[in-house]
């Protein structure tokens, strides 16, 4: 019926060695909960070898002992084109992880590569729709970062802004299922409670056909998902999503990651696109 296209992708990831929760910035990271490391490391294996049984070539940067949060690689570049916009983090335990994006993208040849100047989140704030940047704002990512993003990329970005401090980053509310073509536009899957009003009719008008989350998908990080077009790799508690998302004919592929939810994070934060 509806013969959805998976396309190839190539992401970046980080191998959750040095992975703990000793410091809270976020409402689900409570540091004297214990996690264990071990578990951590067999979801994030199973998730990155997830990717290559789908077809997708996965890179690895090496982590760095005393940079816990590194494992969610999504938060330090945002990569369209092959441009690399990188990050700079609101919090002081995470800000050294940018430059170790920064000097893997160099290594790699990247020759675009702009360093913000503002609070810049990468792809936990942003959402590239193939055409439009989405970005969001109102936790992290400072909202002039938006206007930065879109001059050093080129791309027409949208600002949203984040009211639920739960759903902290863009892709904690939202992910964009299939990137538009030129014979059908993008479709995104949201959770409408953690946007203002306004951002709300914003992406109504611009998703008419979006697929809308429930609290109970949004509270188990369900919106943290990384879609090829056709696969959608899903927490596996987010169950219900998946029926809707089955019923429109993606294929829901779902994965644990009870530990880095610890952290406030899900598949996607774990995960840098890198679009060529
Ligand atoms: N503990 C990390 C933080 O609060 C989690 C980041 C999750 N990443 C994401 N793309 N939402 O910064």
């Amino acid at each position: 019926m509806f013969g959805r296209v998976p396309t190839t992708r190539r992401y970046l990831m980080c191998a959750p060695h040095y992975f703990a929760v000793n410091y809270a910035i976020n409402p689900w990271m409570d540091p004297s909960r214990p996690v264990d490391r071990e578990l951590a490391l067999a979801q994030w294996s199973e998730l990155r070898d997830t990717y290559r049984r789908l077809g997708h070539t996965v890179d690895e940067i090496e982590p760095q002992p005393g940079l816990p949060d590194m494992v969610f690689a999504a938060n330090s570049g945002t990569v369209v084109d092959g441009r690399v916009l990188g990050a700079r983090f609101r919090a002081a335990e995470r800000a050294a992880e940018a430059e170790h994006f920064r000097r893997w993208f160099l290594e790699r040849g990247y020759r675009d590569i702009t360093m913000p100047t503002k609070i810049n989140e990468a792809e936990g704030d942003f959402a590239w729709t193939g055409r439009l940047l989405l970005a969001g704002a109102g936790f992290r990512t400072d909202p002039a970062a938006h206007a930065e993003a879109q001059e050093a990329l080129g791309v027409p970005v949208v600002s949203l802004t984040l009211t639920d401090p739960r759903y902290y980053h863009l892709d904690t509310a939202l992910f964009v299922l299939a990137e538009a073509t030129d014979a059908a536009p993008a479709q995104v899957a949201y959770y409408p409670d953690a946007f203002s009003a306004g951002s709300r009719r914003v992406l109504a008008r611009l998703f008419p056909d979006a697929v809308l989350a429930d609290a109970d998908d949004a509270a188990v990080l369900g919106l943290n998902g990384v879609s090829d077009g056709r696969n959608v790799v899903l927490p596996a508690e987010a169950t219900g999503l998946a029926d809707r998302l089955a019923r429109i004919g993606y294929e829901p592929v779902l994965v644990g990651i009870s530990e880095l939810r610890k952290s406030g994070g899900g598949p996607k934060c774990c995960t840098m696109e890198l679009r060529k």
